[in-house]
């Protein structure tokens, strides 16, 4: 990874946190490395989370926002609550981002970030969250 992030053009990395389809949920130290050699080759990470709330309870999800305050300046976080809570149907998901300079470059690109359901996600997101500090 270190030698394609330093020989090649790219701003950007997708990582899937926890992973679809191997089930992988990558550890904190894993996350770390991946996160400090996107730091040194100053590319940002699109983190698609979308899958966190499945996990077995032997395998601990790790934000990767959560990592480090430098790191969680690169970092694009997707989530939804589609999978977990069987919700595909209401075509909603979530954009988290910390960086401002991130955020901006999202404002003058509003075609390609829609926000058409942004209160419907608040919504059921607040319900997710409400359902699963009952459940666990
Ligand atoms: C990792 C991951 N991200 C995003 C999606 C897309 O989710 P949706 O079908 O809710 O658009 C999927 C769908 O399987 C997925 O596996």
């Amino acid at each position: 990874m270190e030698q394609k992030l330093a020989n090649s053009k790219a701003k950007l990395l997708i990582l899937c946190n926890p992973h679809n389809p191997i089930g992988k949920v990558w550890d904190k130290e894993t996350l770390e490395k991946i996160g400090e050699l996107c730091l040194k080759h100053n590319v940002t990470i699109l983190s698609d989370e979308i899958h966190c709330d499945i996990t077995y309870k032997k395998n601990k999800y790790i934000p990767m926002a959560s990592v480090s305050d430098k790191i969680a300046n690169i970092i694009i976080t997707c989530v939804s609550m589609s999978k977990a809570f069987n919700l595909t149907g209401l075509q909603s998901s979530a954009i988290i981002i910390k960086n401002e300079e991130i955020k901006k470059s999202r404002k003058s690109n509003k075609h390609r970030w829609s926000s058409r359901t942004k209160y419907f996600s608040y919504t059921s997101f607040w319900s997710c969250n409400k359902i699963k500090s009952v459940t666990r």
